[in-house]
């Protein structure tokens, strides 16, 4: 099922995001024991980490039972500022009281970013990976990226060997490089590269919540909403639900009343 929720403002939109990602751990939880969930970078979904840190450290679940992943990582120290593994620890782990070791780590900037997403990648054939996330959160740029899934973008596999991103790429966890750079990479950094999951893991999601705020995130979520191929957004759908999670900036006029649930067919 695909379901677009439409909160007022970005704070209610962080709010509700919070709960179901809350409530999804909590029927992973319930269910298995176990709960693997992918995270994202970005603002949008960091605001949403402060609230679910809140809710978890409130509550009663097993942390210890959760395997974190940050679905994309840039190519820099987990101690820089742009890290995505950095910010997760900061916004949720940290504040939720749940143990550092449940976060997996890219282990990014070392050695070369091809191997390092491949062994990655390896990892996730592992144990309580090889089913799978059963959540995965994911933000989306305004070119209809997510993840560091970019419509410009090249992958970098093993042995040098390159092929466009895009729906079919063959691995589960890929180095891309960005034709433009991102003005927020360290210079002393490989320039524009980017560790991310691929659609062919992050489809064995069972649900996949995307978060947008802003009016920028309009024409990009509108794209995504309508399968356009041509963006990112729209080739990761959860194998049970898709979830996108949009306050009233980004939906944009139209028939859906704030806070009343869109069913999308
Ligand atoms: C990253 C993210 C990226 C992000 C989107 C949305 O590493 O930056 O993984 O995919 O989620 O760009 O970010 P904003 O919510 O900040 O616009």
């Amino acid at each position: 099922m695909t379901l677009t929720r439409v909160s007022a403002d970005a704070a209610d939109l962080a709010a509700r995001a919070a709960e179901i990602v809350a409530a999804a751990l909590g029927t992973a939880l319930a269910e298995r024991g176990r709960a693997v969930v992918v995270l994202a970078g970005g603002d949008t979904p960091r605001a949403a980490y402060a609230r679910l840190a809140v809710l978890l450290r409130r509550g009663n679940l097993p942390l210890d039972g959760i395997d974190w992943l940050p679905g994309d990582e840039r190519w820099v120290p987990v101690d820089h500022p742009d890290s995505n593994e950095g910010m997760i620890r900061r916004a949720l782990l940290e504040p939720a009281g749940a143990p550092g070791r449940t976060l997996h780590s890219w282990l990014p900037a070392a050695g070369d970013p091809a191997d390092c997403a491949a062994r990655f990648g390896a990892a996730l054939a592992d144990g309580p990976l090889a089913a799978g996330p059963d959540l995965a959160l994911l933000g989306i740029g305004a070119d209809g990226h997510t993840a560091s899934l970019f419509p410009d973008a090249v992958a970098l596999l093993p042995g040098g060997r390159e092929t466009p991103v895009g729906p079919d790429l063959p691995v589960d966890a890929v180095a891309v490089r960005r034709a433009a750079l991102g003005p927020a990479l360290d210079p002393s950094m490989a320039p524009g590269v980017r560790l991310t999951l691929t659609p062919k893991w992050l489809g064995m999601a069972r649900c996949v919540a995307f978060l947008a705020a802003g009016s920028g995130k309009r024409e990009a979520l509108a794209r995504a909403l309508r399968g356009d191929r041509a963006v990112p957004a729209a080739w990761i759908r959860g194998t049970a639900d898709t979830l996108f999670l949009v306050d009233r900036a980004a939906a944009g006029p139209g028939p859906d009343a704030t806070g009343r649930d869109v069913r999308y067919a």
